[in-house]
């Protein structure tokens, strides 16, 4: 790839893959040996996509206790399935190309586990090759494929939803990749309007009650808005000038507001073009800046107010509400110098050394009217957090997540992710949880609403988790209300399956 068009296109990622963290070094491909870490075996992925369990179906799974009757459909996930090829590994995580699952639930106890890579251009191309040929967001690939566009080093990788009884594939530097639901079979890039071919569509759209989607993308100082019906199809859009390129990963909805959170995380281009540094190694986080909040009507799609917060580092929201001049929103804070230091990158070699700060729930306040904001946390570390999808944009008394256990996963050098579920009840400033104790990672929990109940929280808790000492992964499911009593139903896998991101649940 020509210089110039490096640089191009780095200019158009910018705040669109290079949110997801930064690392100063250490972004090369790499060679030795997988290290033998139990907790980072899922890491490695599936080592030139042939394994069989990547392409295969798991039929007649083990189900431990009683799967509750009324729950059908499937839960979808995504994540780096693919981060070695050729002998010669990826540095970063989210560098994997994607790995489609689904966990089928068949209403009668039964249940399927299917996974299949999504055929994005890069992994046909690749996967022919035998090797890497193009750029990774976090490990330095020269480029022997033309990269005219970010789809040319879209991954799939990020998260999964469905619209209008289409599913998607999510990464947020490029287009959405749709996959047939039934056979996990690719069918191609989607774009939402002939003129936002190939625009990024992030990885965290916001499903509203009423069915209304709202996505956003960046690129090249550029925010894009996507208003789509529940029909699917593309309602409005709406391009916005972001001074400082900043980068964004998610956002929440209200009734009458978008908001974005703007980290002082920017592209240093002298590293990308003189020490052909990786978009993640390029990364810089200027601590002395502030984190902007970007308060967008929904009705004109214009900017409404911004707020300046102390710098700070963030990927997922919880949830968003307004009422009057307040918007009151949760988001989950992460150490910037704990993605700065590169410890992803030790970890993509199957050890780790550091031991991890603590990601912390933060509950925001905005007043339109006085310009003044309230920001306070809460001391539990967790990630991932979820609500309800009845109150999405509403006010919501519950938040979902995994969470650290008391064998704190974080507590020693080599143990890693988390390893209890929580429900956090924001009226009674009360936890209940389930820990799974220190041979399990648990990972993204899914509020699922019982068929017929109306209530925020009357649900079963659905997500997967890695058995550390089995070295095989898991489906759970829980009564929402009653977490600490246990998973209801816990189904294994004859194999493990890489760690993902996010998911979405369908119901039959
Ligand atoms: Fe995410």
């Amino acid at each position: 790839m020509q210089r110039r068009q490096w640089l191009t296109l780095a200019a158009g990622l910018v705040g669109s893959t290079a949110s997801k963290l930064a690392c100063a070094a250490r972004d090369e491909l790499k060679t030795v040996p997988f290290g033998r870490n139990p907790w980072l075996q899922p890491l490695r992925g599936y080592v030139d996509g042939l394994d069989r369990v990547a392409e295969g179906l798991g039929e007649g799974l083990r189900v431990r206790g009683r799967l509750p009757a009324g729950l059908a459909g499937t839960l979808f996930r995504n994540g780096p399935g693919l981060l070695e090829r050729g002998g010669k590994r990826y540095a970063h995580w989210f560098d994997g190309d994607g790995l489609l699952q689904a966990w089928r639930f068949e209403g009668d106890g039964r249940v399927t586990h299917q996974a299949r890579f999504v055929q994005t251009r890069k992994f046909r191309a690749e996967q022919e090759a035998g090797e890497f040929l193009v750029p990774a967001f976090g490990t330095r690939i020269d480029a022997r494929l033309p990269v005219r566009g970010p789809d040319d080093m879209n991954t799939a990788n990020t998260s999964v939803t469905m619209q209008a009884g289409r599913l998607y594939a999510l990464w947020e530097g490029g287009s959405a990749t749709e996959l047939d639901p039934q056979t996990l079979r690719t069918l191609g890039p989607r774009a939402w309007a002939p003129e936002l071919a190939g625009v990024p569509f992030s990885a965290h759209p916001k499903r509203e009650p009423d069915g209304t989607l709202w996505n956003f993308g960046t690129f090249a100082g550029k925010l894009v808005l996507y208003q789509i019906g529940a029909d699917g199809t593309l309602q409005r859009s709406q391009v916005l000038a972001l001074p400082g390129a900043p980068m964004v990963h998610d956002f929440v909805v209200t009734e009458r507001f978008l908001v974005f959170l703007l980290p002082p995380l920017s592209l240093d281009f002298a590293s990308l073009r003189d020490a052909g540094s990786s978009f993640a190694g390029a990364m810089r986080f200027d601590a002395t800046q502030s984190t902007r909040v970007l308060v967008i009507d929904k009705p004109t799609l214009q900017p409404r107010r911004q707020f300046e917060l102390p710098a700070q580092l963030l990927f997922h929201f919880g949830n968003g509400w307004d009422r009057g001049d307040q918007i009151v929103l949760d988001y989950v804070s992460t150490d910037a110098q704990e993605f700065l230091s590169g410890d992803f990158n030790s970890m993509l070699g199957g050890e780790r050394d550091l031991s991890r700060s603590v990601p912390r729930m933060q509950f925001l306040q905005l007043d339109l009217a006085s310009g003044r904001t309230r920001q306070h946390e809460r001391p539990e570390g967790l990630e991932f957090p979820q609500v309800d999808p009845r109150v999405v944009a509403r006010r919501h008394r519950y938040l979902y997540s995994p969470a650290m256990g008391a064998a704190s996963t974080h507590s020693t050098p080599e143990r890693w992710g988390f390893s209890a579920v929580q429900r956090l009840d924001l009226r009674r400033e009360h936890i209940e949880r389930f820990d799974f104790g220190p041979y399990a990672v648990v990972e993204e929990q899914l509020l699922v609403p019982k068929p017929g109940s109306s209530q925020e929280g009357q649900g079963w808790l659905i997500g997967t988790g890695f058995d550390v000492r089995a070295q095989r992964s898991f489906a759970v499911v829980f009564d929402a209300e009653a977490i600490s009593a246990g998973p209801l139903a816990r189904v294994d896998l004859p194999y493990w399956v890489p760690y993902g991101f996010h998911g979405h649940f369908h119901p039959a």
